[in-house]
């Protein structure tokens, strides 16, 4: 079997090689995108392996399909921009890796709110400048804190254990409520309940269409003064426009954003010395009660290691038997 992989980093590459050696077959590597321009690199491939930070429209799999590819396997969870209607017309199909480590996106989550409500960006920025003084900056402790969780799938779960650990209160909203959880009495009933309780929103869902912007500025209106917004997840839930002026307002006092809407052409590329032509994302960077980070959050040994490993298996148990744990229906 034959498999190209898109998007390869260096630090992926040491879990391929070992692959290749467990079980004899082959994967190209390349570090470029997977795109309607390189597409055509796919010909004569079983499999096409992929990343998240690219899209995949409906012509891409017409190609895969005239080529001969049988399976795509993303090496992430999400695949809010894979074309899965096209992918089934065109017999091609789609496997995720639903759980490479929930932990890594919960901790970063748990980290970055931590950072915001001890000011420590602040505090950075002060001491640079040779300023040691305290005040006004006094922080706040998680235990006196609400944390509303949205979602709570694998992430979201493993950041209710986090924060219930740091003694925090925790309430959740979710469509599909986790039983366990229920039992416990965590949920409230709606958004509107969820954010105008709690003193930090936490954001652990897949994007979909009907939940495009759902941080927008009617829901923001509805949170406490001096709130805060950590999103982990994807950038298309929150509206970043109404996020400023909720910011700027200090109807929020902070956000940590490792997601961006508009962030395939940033995030995970060098723009060092380049002009970024994005005034919104430019307003956000220049904001200090505002963490952007690269969508980072994922980016640990383990997780790297379980996407593709796990990506590779199942792309190779689709062409085998046309089975896969990790196939998205
Ligand atoms: C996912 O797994 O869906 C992610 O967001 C991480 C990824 C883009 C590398």
């Amino acid at each position: 079997m034959k498999f190209i992989a898109f998007n390869v980093r260096e630090d992926e590459e040491k879990y391929f090689s070992q692959w290749e050696k467990e079980t004899g077959n082959e994967v190209l590597r390349l570090p470029e995108m997977l795109d309607m321009t390189s597409v055509e690199k796919t010909k004569g491939f079983d499999g096409v392996l992929a990343l998240q930070t690219g899209t995949y429209p409906s012509e891409m799999f017409a190609e895969f399909k005239k080529f001969g590819v049988k399976v795509f396997s993303i090496r992430n969870v999400g695949v809010d921009n894979v074309d899965l209607d096209a992918a089934k017309e065109n017999g091609i199909v789609v496997t995720n890796v639903p759980a490479y480590s929930p932990n890594a996106i919960a901790e970063f989550s748990v980290t970055q709110l931590m950072q915001l409500l001890r000011n420590t960006t602040i505090f950075r920025n002060k001491v640079a400048k040779q300023d040691f003084r305290w005040a006004p900056y006094v922080g706040r402790e998680l235990r006196s804190l609400t944390v509303g969780v949205v979602g709570t799938g694998r992430i979201g779960r493993a950041a209710i254990n986090i924060y219930r650990g740091f003694g925090a209160k925790v309430i959740a909203y979710d469509l599909y409520p986790n039983p366990e959880l229920k039992e416990q009495g965590i949920y409230v009933d709606s958004y509107d309940e969820l954010f105008s309780q709690a003193d930090v929103i936490t954001l652990h869902m897949p994007a979909t269409p009907n939940d495009h912007h759902l941080v927008n500025s009617e829901i923001l209106n509805k949170m406490k003064d001096g709130s805060y917004i950590i999103n982990t997840a994807r950038g298309a839930l929150v509206d970043t426009k109404a996020l400023i002026s909720a910011l700027k307002s200090g109807k929020l006092a902070g956000a940590a954003l490792d997601t961006y809407e508009n962030e395939s052409d940033i995030f995970n590329h060098d723009l060092s010395g380049k002009k970024i032509d994005d005034p919104i994302f430019k307003e956000l960077l220049a904001l200090d009660n505002v963490l952007v980070t690269p969508h980072i959050a994922f980016y640990t040994e383990t997780a790297v290691e379980n996407m593709v490993l796990i990506s590779l298996n199942s792309a190779k148990s689709v062409c085998e038997d046309g089975t896969a744990s990790t196939i998205v229906k």
